[in-house]
């Protein structure tokens, strides 16, 4: 039987429309929330988008399980409705302006769907688990966790919304925050973006992937080599602008249809070769997205180059079924089955860890997606 989000669905009727408010506006009690939401890793990339915060493509990801934003929102409801959004952020419970102007563009994104936006002062406190300096994006599990501490204020005015509508709302309002943040709601494999081997998929949010996969993949392990710790030089959203009038850009969207189609066969029948080939090539595809578009730019480092010689030359002699993947930086997700994490952390040890900036990386591996908290770390 079909039910909640799932009936609208296949009934046609899923559009922006669906997540409007159905309540009479009302402004919620004085409360705190907290959520803890995790980093994801793409394997078919989302590279170019369309307004407002479209897929150009169908992506899906991996969600981890140690790289997370912890988030507190505490609401206090104003006694005169002044149209304005008003918050504070506190990173690591110190104020910080540098989070202000994406946290603004998503509140006006978000209004019209969270009328309440407008009727409180929001004091955001966050941390990451992961070094801030660490050049890991924070942006997918920090509009997260945001979005989901949103629902929970959004559900006190609407005890009656069911599970499945509140984790779609929230993966919708996480996606005008970063596209890539609705795929960081559930695990342990979600797919964002509408596409005929997905069923229910939707440009709107992620949905999580419930194949019976191959047991070689239920464990999977990512470990992060850090290549280059801070800020990259051109954000990603700079680098989704430059798909457009990209000279590949078409080959490349077609392209990633195909390859989350393989993917998921791969992935089903357990083809440990073909889920290599295609991770590898979605990852240099991307970053040569960024090396032909106009302005051209380069983000991988000669050390991310010395890691991805090495890591062939590795699976090459021993056979171990390692593969890596790029987000849009130079960092180096290594992916790999539990089952030879022994073998490739002494790899790592031994030759990778030289190519770390101050020889650092973070293990993380499959996890199942975010998690309501009590209490806020060291509080
Ligand atoms: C390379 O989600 O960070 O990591 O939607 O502009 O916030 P915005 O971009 P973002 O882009 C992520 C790009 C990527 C690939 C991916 O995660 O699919």
């Amino acid at each position: 039987m079909l039910c909640g989000v799932w009936k609208y669905y296949l009934c046609g009727m899923m559009s922006e429309q669906f997540f409007l408010p159905k309540y009479e506006p009302k402004v919620p009690s004085s409360q705190t929330v907290i959520w803890s939401a995790p980093s994801n890793i793409a394997l078919v990339k989302y590279w170019g988008k369309k307004p407002v915060q479209l897929p150009a493509n169908a992506s899906v990801s991996f969600t981890l399980s140690n790289c997370k934003t912890i988030t507190e929102v505490t609401f206090f409801a104003k006694k005169l409705k002044d149209d304005k959004h008003s918050f504070d952020v506190l990173v690591d419970d110190v104020s910080n302006e540098s989070f202000r102007p994406k946290i603004e563009s998503f509140f006006t994104k978000a209004q019209e769907y969270l009328p309440f936006l407008s009727s409180g002062h929001f004091q955001i406190r966050t941390t990451n688990t992961f070094p801030h300096s660490s050049g890991i994006a924070s942006s997918a599990s920090g509009m997260a966790a945001l979005a989901l501490c949103l629902m929970s204020i959004e559900k006190s005015l609407d005890p009656t919304m069911s599970e499945d509508f509140f984790l779609a709302k929230a993966s919708f309002l996480a996606r005008l925050g970063s596209g890539s943040a609705c795929r960081s709601i559930k695990g342990s494999m979600v797919a964002w973006g509408s596409h005929p081997a997905v069923s229910n998929s939707s440009d709107l949010f992620g949905v999580p992937l419930r194949q019976p996969w191959h047991e070689f993949f239920l464990n999977y392990q990512d470990t992060i080599l850090i290549v280059e710790e801070g800020q990259k030089q051109v954000s990603s959203t700079a680098g989704h602008d430059l798909m457009h009038n990209h000279p590949f850009a078409q080959q490349r969207f077609e392209q990633a249809e195909t390859n989350l189609s393989d993917l998921i066969t791969a992935m089903t029948q357990g083809d440990l070769d073909e889920f290599i080939g295609i991770v590898e090539s979605e990852a240099l595809t991307l970053h040569a997205m960024m090396m032909t578009s106009n302005p051209a730019y380069v983000l991988m480092q000669p050390a991310t180059l010395s890691i991805i010689t090495a890591v062939w030359n590795f699976r090459k002699s021993t056979q171990i079924p390692i593969c890596f993947t790029l987000d849009a930086g130079a960092n180096v997700h290594l992916l790999y089955p539990k089952s030879v994490k022994s073998e490739v952390l002494s790899f790592i040890e031994q030759e990778l860890v030289a190519y770390c900036q101050n020889g650092r990386y973070i293990c993380d591996e499959l996890g199942e997606g975010s998690i309501q908290l009590n209490v806020y770390p060291n509080s």
